[in-house]
């Protein structure tokens, strides 16, 4: 198999070229049957290939021709041994992941600073979810991966377990020591799922982390469109063989997955994958440059400290992506919502998320040295301003403690519920998810039990302005706990 090959998307503009009359949906016939603003701004050529799986264009659920092709290459770029695409994010990947692989009851390892899709999956499976602590950087008020002691320790404990979840690399960039924590898990026969979204690219360069493929884990659920080159909603669902049914994964997956499947999206992971495999070290270097040269000039600006090699002190925080630029604003008594928001009024910029204490950028090779300058001055400019104002002063991070899960994730979602003011929750069991999007960690969840602390902490993120949602009532005045009695 040649990675200079695009099977699927040479079909697609086959296709086209043959122009065959359309008596099938989309019904907007290649733009024709548009708004035409949207129609001239996307482009007729764009609008063409949103096509549908007829018969010559093979067919997600059952693939048999260039998307399965597709597929197959996209298995050997990653190191895997089935690759299947998802037209629905990393979230509907990671879903299928704990789906195909946790029955009812079960019990399943997982980080407590996971996605909301895991916590998702857990309430559909009625999984009995066991909560790790990952280890917390109190500097920069982030939590970073497990520890190989932690897992060892919930190993010992409940060596019943039917699979470990582990994020490879965070948000911001961190991955725990992956080798040690597959071995171990394998030693007691669990399969490792690991939530990739934030790592496509790992597996494309020695000076990143490892991938979950390289690092031996049996399933991984990667964002291919965060990093990785393709358009927005399109992942990768990578699984090796042997402790995991491929088929019985391809079909839950399946279950999952809308039946009009993007062909946009599907082409876009077709010239990804082929752009990974064959420029991906190059382009992964010049990313990398971009980065290291951005870090040295940022922390040069007093008040402002990047996230480096120096948190890499255990197993739990074992190595870094540096294109991952997490910065601390919080020396200049700043928020980073407040950064987050300066950089968007005064100067343009959009970073890609925001905390009590950091912003967070994200640089790929699509950007320019051009870009990097602006993003750095631009810090400079504010942090001269606001250190000014303020005077440099130090602020206690703080992190939300774990709650208690008294009760199962989906017996708490389908009790019966009462909804009350935020503060009259204390001690009450909650029926519903509270968190920050992004990252889309719930503060809260199903079955745990409210705490003065985590109100604390939604109650500070809501002041600072930061998104905080999940609950019915979008203001969070009000949250639904589980009805007393139930
Ligand atoms: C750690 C993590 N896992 C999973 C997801 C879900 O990925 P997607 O947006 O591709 O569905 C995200 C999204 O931000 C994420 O940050």
């Amino acid at each position: 198999m040649n990675q200079n090959e695009t099977p699927l998307l040479d079909t697609l503009l086959h296709h086209v070229e043959r122009a065959p009359v359309q008596f099938h949906i989309p019904g907007h016939k290649h733009g024709r049957g548009m708004d035409q603003r949207f129609r001239d701004f996307v482009g007729d050529k764009a609008l063409s290939l949103d096509l549908i799986n007829i018969a010559p264009l093979d067919d997600l659920h059952h693939p048999t021709g260039p998307i399965k092709r597709a597929q197959e290459l996209a298995a050997l770029a990653f190191g895997a041994d089935y690759t299947y695409f998802s037209v629905q994010g990393t979230s509907t990947a990671i879903m299928a992941m704990i789906l195909s692989t946790v029955r009812p009851g079960d019990k399943i390892l997982v980080p407590r600073n996971v996605h909301k899709s895991v916590l998702t999956a857990i309430i559909l499976a009625d999984a009995n979810p066991i909560f790790l602590h990952p280890e917390l950087d109190t500097n920069f008020g982030i939590a970073h991966g497990l520890s190989v002691e932690c897992v060892a320790e919930a190993l010992a404990l409940h060596p019943d377990v039917r699979a470990l979840v582990v994020i490879n690399p965070t948000y911001f960039g961190i991955s725990a020591d992956l080798t040690r924590l597959v071995d171990l898990a394998h030693s007691y026969g669990v399969p490792v799922l690991v939530d990739e979204a934030h790592g496509v690219h790992t597996g494309f360069h020695s000076e990143l982390p490892l991938s979950a493929m390289q690092a031996g884990a049996d399933m991984a659920a990667t964002s291919v469109h965060k990093l990785g080159g393709s358009m927005t909603g399109s992942s990768v669902l990578n699984v090796r063989e042997g402790m995991i049914d491929p088929r019985h994964v391809q079909v839950v997956m399946s279950m999952l997955t809308t039946t009009s499947t993007s062909y946009l999206l599907l082409a876009s992971l077709d010239v990804a994958r082929k752009e990974l495999a064959e420029h991906g070290h190059e382009h992964i270097s010049y990313a990398l440059g971009l980065a290291l040269a951005a870090r040295e000039k940022i922390n040069q600006i007093p008040g402002l400290t990047c996230l480096d090699e120096t948190c890499l002190d255990s197993s739990a925080a074992f190595a870094l992506d540096p294109t991952k630029l997490t910065v601390s604003v919080k020396d200049l008594g700043l928020t980073g919502y407040d950064v987050e928001r300066i950089l968007r009024e005064n100067y343009n910029i959009e970073v890609e998320l925001s905390d009590l204490y950091n912003i967070l950028c994200i640089v790929s090779w699509g950007d320019t040295e051009a870009d990097m300058d602006v993003l750095v001055s631009a810090l400079a400019e504010i942090a001269e301003a606001y250190r000014d104002r303020h005077g440099r002063r130090e602020v206690t991070v703080k992190l939300p403690a774990m709650p208690e899960l008294t009760m199962s994730p989906r017996s708490a979602f389908y009790a019966k519920t009462q909804v009350v003011p935020l503060h009259a929750a204390i001690g009450r069991i909650m029926a519903e998810m509270v968190m920050v999007y992004p990252p889309g960690i719930p503060i809260l969840m199903p079955g745990e039990v409210v705490t003065q602390v985590s109100i604390d902490y939604i109650e500070e993120n809501l002041r600072a302005g930061l998104p905080v949602q999940g609950p019915d009532d979008p203001e969070i005045r009000y949250i639904k706990v589980v009805q007393d009695g139930c």
